[in-house]
């Protein structure tokens, strides 16, 4: 095929449904041979389903694509081993990939067990880990086979985890904002091997895991464009999985057409003793000086027009409700 991609070949994990889905088909359309991994489980992780793969790949097929379908877990190394020995067994090489995978259980962290941490942690976090490993690999024996060729990894993370951490979301949260901090420790080491590493944050966009977020359901109007389609993120990918794009180590917030850089943790204002250990008076008394924000008055102010009318007070009677329930 001929576009963008044509020659490349990308793996996109939890490829089956939602953003993975339309990124599978948007760089099938741009010419990639894309293995569509996804063993189709539920949001929480049970249970399993090989024709959701499948599905994704009959439909790059109908339209003149290519693609092939993959049921493993990435959080399976086994599993993972084969994605990427697929990838090159019916392709020949692999270019890129696309780290997409997750699962989510959320709760409180009073009612959040172990395995629920654990689950969730395996799929988004130690899942990029593999990938990324994997194909780092496969990578390595090129280069050291003399063959050197553009590739890239593009994870995913979630503002839940880097700009504003969710209550009941522990175990995601801490997953996300570890793919961010594993994006830019993979694109300082792996340069040298040719390979750039980025990561795209998307956000509000219409999946079975955000269907029940206020005023995900609406639609615009005939014509006009849908900022809420899973479809917004796969140009993103698309561009940072392709051939001479010169990005690496940066993470990309998507919502809608509005791409922003992230730019993470920042130092703020300090206090500074210069002589002698800080005693705990003058702690006190000195960190008063800087500006803390509250968490609550962090989140309100990033969720913005999604909290509408209500303050910051009504937000935190909302969350306290929330964890109640569960
Ligand atoms: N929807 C949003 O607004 C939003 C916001 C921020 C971040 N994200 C991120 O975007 C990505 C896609 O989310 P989505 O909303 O499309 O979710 P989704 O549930 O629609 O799709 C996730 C897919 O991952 C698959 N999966 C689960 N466990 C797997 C495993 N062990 N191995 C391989 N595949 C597995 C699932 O079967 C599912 O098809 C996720 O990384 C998510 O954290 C989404």
């Amino acid at each position: 095929m001929t576009g963008e991609l044509a020659g490349r070949t990308v793996l996109v994990t939890g490829a089956g449904r939602g953003i993975g889905r339309a990124e599978a088909l948007y760089l099938a359309a741009a010419g990639a041979n894309v293995v569509v991994n996804d063993p189709g489980v539920q949001i929480d992780g049970r249970g399993g389903d090989d024709g959701v793969a499948a599905a994704v790949v009959d439909e790059i097929r109908g339209r003149g694509g290519r693609a092939v379908a993959d049921n493993g877990s990435v959080t399976k190394w086994a599993d993972v081993q084969r994605m990427v020995d697929l990838a090159v067994a019916e392709f020949g090489d692999l270019h890129a990939v696309v780290n997409n995978a997750t699962i989510e259980v959320n709760k409180g962290l009073e009612q959040l067990s172990e395995a629920e941490f654990d689950d969730v942690v395996a799929v988004k976090l130690k899942g990029t880990f593999a990938v990324s490993r994997c194909a780092t690999s496969y990578w390595r024996s090129r280069v050291d086979a003399g063959v050197r060729a553009d590739r890239a990894i593009v994870n995913t993370a979630s503002g839940s985890g880097l700009l504003n951490p969710l209550p009941t979301q522990t175990n995601y949260a801490a997953a996300n904002a570890g793919v961010a901090a594993m994006t830019v420790v993979h694109a300082l080491e792996l340069r040298r091997l040719g390979v750039r590493v980025n990561c795209v944050s998307p956000s509000m966009v219409r999946t079975r895991l955000t269907n029940s977020v206020p005023g995900m359901d609406q639609t615009p109007s005939v014509g006009q464009p849908d900022p809420k389609d899973p479809m917004v993120v796969a140009p993103v990918v698309a561009y940072l999985s392709s051939e001479g794009c010169p990005l690496t180590g940066q993470v990309l917030s998507v919502r809608g057409g509005a791409i922003a850089v992230n730019q993470g943790w920042t130092r703020g204002a300090q206090v500074d003793k210069q002589a002698g250990l800080w005693t705990v008076p003058e702690l006190a008394k000195n960190l008063a000086t800087l500006p803390l924000e509250d968490p609550f008055d962090r989140l309100a102010s990033a969720l913005g027009d999604a909290l509408g009318s209500r303050g910051r007070e009504e937000l935190e009677a909302m969350v306290n409700a929330e964890l109640d329930k569960r």
